[in-house]
């Protein structure tokens, strides 16, 4: 298996001998696309948050992505949609709201904002690149009657009934993975990986009828397609994604061939062969989709486990309250995904000349939403930085947006929520933090990278 990150060779590296301009040509392909998308945004970044930009601080300190909550009422403070250097920034419920839901905005892309020549550029450096979860054609990139066509499918095969239908599987795999952890030799484990980390890519793994023998493979792909959602990434890392996205490209081929031959009941092999109007996905449009429920499923429902364990042992109070009613799991789910929003900032793109909030905005800027912020917004959540199972209006958040690109994986994730975490809580009701928890280095998912606790 080839390692993430080693396939692409720089052309200083490449060597002197048949097919070694295709590899230099490739390998000055991926260089570009990410000095367009990740490289020069970063130095414009660091430049501006310099200057103080709320916005580049909020794209270029890591001490930020760790604590963001300061800077999130720094912007609150200053208005409920406030110009950034790069674009549009707000912290407010309302706003977020508004332009989540407004036809005058969209997904958008280089394609909307560039000159021809710079898009000639970004055509030829996209040529060979990999099926990206949040590019084209995935259908969190795209709006219109391409994002409707892909929703439609994937929806009619993703229907509530049908999650609920997976309650027993998800069960029987959090048993498994305690049965797992109970077994541990050390009484302190880091309950992130083992578990939090193990229970949605075994549900996901279900989702897309791989076999268990295979899930190994697909565990390799998993943290690169969770990393793939970042913005403005070092080279390092991009290549790290690249490798991860191309490695998980050529396994889903050969899964979907092998589908195609003996489909099962799974969500992946309905969607093969489901039809909107006459229309399938096209094996490109699969692929985007798998891709799209590994990356967007994966670290995000981890990130609200490993939240939801950190709040939970850290107020007590709010345990007792779920031991006397259990059936206050689901809500205590809701105030997790609110309080600790798993996605901290989603993005639009204006599609005409519009209005929000009193400001005139331009075709073609970008308003950048701090979800994490509209879900601790003071005029829709009172003291909003409390944790609090029983909050009546908790589900007015929007952790997991809003309009037409709402969540797709909404049901499943709630459902891994409730059952991972009143399992694990049950199993071990003598569960304590241990010295030594640390947050994971991402801006746009935040969550929990290493959680030790003691579990007797
Ligand atoms: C706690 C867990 C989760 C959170 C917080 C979350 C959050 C989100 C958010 C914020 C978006 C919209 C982004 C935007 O508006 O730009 C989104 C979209 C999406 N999510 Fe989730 N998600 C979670 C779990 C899942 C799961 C388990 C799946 C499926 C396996 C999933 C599949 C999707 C898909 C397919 C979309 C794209 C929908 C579209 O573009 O129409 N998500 N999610």
């Amino acid at each position: 298996m080839t390692q993430p990150g080693t396939r692409t060779q720089s052309p200083v590296e490449a060597p002197d001998r048949p097919g070694v301009v295709p590899v230099r040509a490739a390998a000055l392909r991926s260089a570009v696309r990410w000095g367009v998308a990740h490289g020069l945004p970063r130095v414009a970044v660091r430049r501006s948050a310099r200057a103080g930009d709320l916005q580049s601080l909020l794209l270029s300190d890591p001490a930020v992505w760790r604590e963001p909550y300061d800077l999130h009422e720094r912007v609150r403070a200053a208005g409920p949609l406030v110009r950034g250097r790069f674009s549009w920034v707000s912290a407010s419920h309302a706003v977020a709201r508004e332009v989540l839901g407004s036809a005058d905005f969209g997904m958008g892309g280089f394609d909307d904002v560039s000159s021809p020549r710079v898009r000639r550029v970004l055509d030829w450096a996209g040529r060979g690149a990999p099926v990206h979860p949040i590019e084209p054609p995935s259908m969190l990139a795209v709006d219109g009657p391409d994002h409707t066509r892909y929703r439609k499918l994937v929806s009619r095969v993703f229907t509530p009934r049908s999650v609920e239908g997976l309650r027993g599987q998800v069960q029987a795999t959090a048993d498994g993975l305690l049965d797992d952890l109970a077994r541990a030799p050390e009484p302190v484990v880091d309950v992130v990986r083992p578990f939090a980390g193990r229970l949605p890519v075994t549900v996901i793994c279900d989702l897309l009828g791989v076999p268990v023998e295979g899930r190994s493979e697909v565990r390799e792909f998993e943290a690169g397609l969770a990393m793939s959602l970042e913005a403005v990434a070092p080279w390092r890392q991009f290549r790290t994604v690249e490798g991860a996205l191309r490695g998980f490209d050529d396994w889903v081929g050969r899964h979907l061939e092998h589908l195609r031959r003996a489909p099962g009941e799974d969500l992946l092999s309905r969607l093969v062969t489901a039809t909107e109007e006459g229309q399938r996905l096209t094996e490109r449009e699969l692929r985007a989709t798998a891709g799209l429920l590994v990356a967007a499923g994966f670290e995000t429902t981890v990130n609200l486990l490993g939240s939801a364990v950190h709040l939970l042992l850290a107020n007590p109070d709010q345990l007792q309250v779920l031991r006397a009613e259990p059936d206050l799991w689901p809500q205590a789910v809701e105030e997790v995904l609110r309080l600790e929003s798993p996605v901290q900032i989603v993005g639009r793109q204006a599609l005409r000349d519009t209005a929000v909030a009193g400001q005139e905005v331009r075709a073609g800027s970008r308003v950048v939403l701090l979800l994490g912020a509209a879900n601790r917004d003071p005029a829709v959540f009172e003291d909003p930085a409390r944790f609090d199972v029983r909050r009546e209006n908790v589900r007015e958040h929007l952790a997991f947006s809003a309009g037409r690109h709402f969540c797709l994986g909404v049901a499943l994730a709630r459902l891994e929520g409730e059952v991972g975490l009143r399992s694990l809580f049950e199993r071990f009701p003598g569960m304590r933090a241990e010295p030594g928890a640390r947050r994971t280095s991402t801006r746009v998912l935040r969550g929990w990278e290493h959680l030790p606790v003691r579990l007797r």
